[in-house]
């Protein structure tokens, strides 16, 4: 990016446009957050319902007090610990943002991202950039700039390449407007880490929800969505890393006598095992023509199992990838639900349609 490229990024956002951008967490799908014309048309380049709210970016804690009335104490702690980073916290909003940009709510998602492209747009534009992830409504996040161009290219007018997200996983979403402060959203910055800031900080019940139970909505209108889905169908697997090994192989060569090709989202200890198993009798990767005449098993490293960091990064690329070569059934295996885990497990349950067995 020159800086030739961040002034016409940044006029095309003063104008009302929208510009896909590069952030730490996920890509953006930016516009001017002052304006409900730029807000609306976010909504309709993604598909997305317009009840369901955009974050709003900022590059300086200064805009806190302009976009936010009765910032909370809690507000600056946070900030000072976490931003600019993965973390966005809600607060009450000032009349200055529009109900377009909120889906309608008094409250407002604001972050301060760190990734260098987004902080320098931003800072160029001089105003603050709504920007919800940079996918169609219902698929997987992006982390590249060719996922973007996947979902949405020829509907908005720039994408900015930033290669891929260090991430992976969308930022951790808190709410300072209620008491306990609650987390809506797990993310890279972890409860444990948000506790020794707010030490009485809880899930909203939705965020640890492991099966369909419409009793339980989030608070995040954003999170109640079918969200992250392959257009295959996944499963995942849940129980000793055994049974859960010999599980996901079970369910493969099932479905393989059935004639399908078969997708394995694989944590790299298990993969070699997968592959020394599935290719006594099929092929494995893409040898195969994907055709019923000839399944095969696509299998997919994820990341391993001891470095959760490798699983985030990767997981919403994999799952894309299945997408791509139309592979009609996914298996997958369960990760521990702690620290970042906590994050993975919440995309991966909803990916699947809370669709887990347990092993
Ligand atoms: O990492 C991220 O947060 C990325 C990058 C681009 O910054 N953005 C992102 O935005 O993930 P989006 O729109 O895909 O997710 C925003 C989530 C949604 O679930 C939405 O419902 C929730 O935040 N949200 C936004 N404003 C809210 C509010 N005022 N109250 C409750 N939930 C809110
Ligand atoms: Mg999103």
């Amino acid at each position: 990016m020159t800086s030739a490229d961040f002034k016409e990024a940044a006029e095309l956002l003063r104008e009302g446009k929208l510009v896909a951008f590069p952030t730490e967490t996920v890509y953006g799908l930016g516009g001017d957050a002052f304006d409900p014309t730029a807000s609306a048309r976010i909504y309709a380049a993604k598909g997305r319902p317009s009840d369901n709210p955009l974050i709003v970016h900022i590059a300086d804690i200064k805009e806190l007090e302009k976009l936010c009335v009765d910032v909370p104490e809690e507000a600056y702690l946070l900030a000072d610990k976490f931003w600019p980073g993965p973390l966005t916290m809600i607060m009450k909003k000032a009349d200055c943002i529009p109900k377009e940009t909120t889906g309608g709510l008094d409250t407002v998602a604001i972050r301060m991202p760190s990734h260098p492209i987004a902080r320098r747009l931003i800072q160029e534009t001089g105003l603050p950039i709504a920007a919800p992830s940079a996918n169609a409504s219902g698929r997987p996040s992006t982390t590249k700039a060719e996922h973007v161009i996947e979902d949405l290219n020829g509907r908005i007018e720039m994408i900015i390449d930033g290669g891929s997200s260090d991430i992976g996983l969308e930022s951790t979403i808190v709410d300072l407007t209620v008491k306990p402060v609650q987390i809506l959203r797990p993310g890279y910055i972890t409860i444990e880490m948000l506790k020794g800031v707010i030490p009485d900080i809880v899930y909203d019940k939705a965020v640890l929800k492991r099966e369909r139970n419409d009793s339980i909505v989030a608070r995040a209108p954003g999170m109640k969505y079918r969200h992250y889905a392959p257009k295959g169908e996944l499963v995942i697997f849940e129980g000793e890393p055994e049974n859960v090994m010999n599980a996901v192989l079970d369910a493969t060569e099932r479905k393989l006598e059935e004639g399908y090709v078969v997708g394995i989202l694989a944590s790299e200890e298990f993969a070699g095992d997968y592959v020394a198993k599935i290719s006594r009798r099929w092929p494995v990767l893409g040898t195969g023509n994907g055709s019923k005449r000839e399944p095969y098993a696509l299998i997919e490293v994820v990341g391993s199992r001891d470095n959760e960091e490798t699983i985030a990064a990767n997981l919403f690329d994999k799952l894309r990838d299945f997408d791509a070569k139309e592979i009609p059934y996914i298996f997958g295996e369960c990760f521990p639900g702690d620290n970042l885990g906590a994050a993975i497990m919440n995309r991966l349950v909803k990916a699947a349609g809370y669709h887990i067995e347990k092993v």
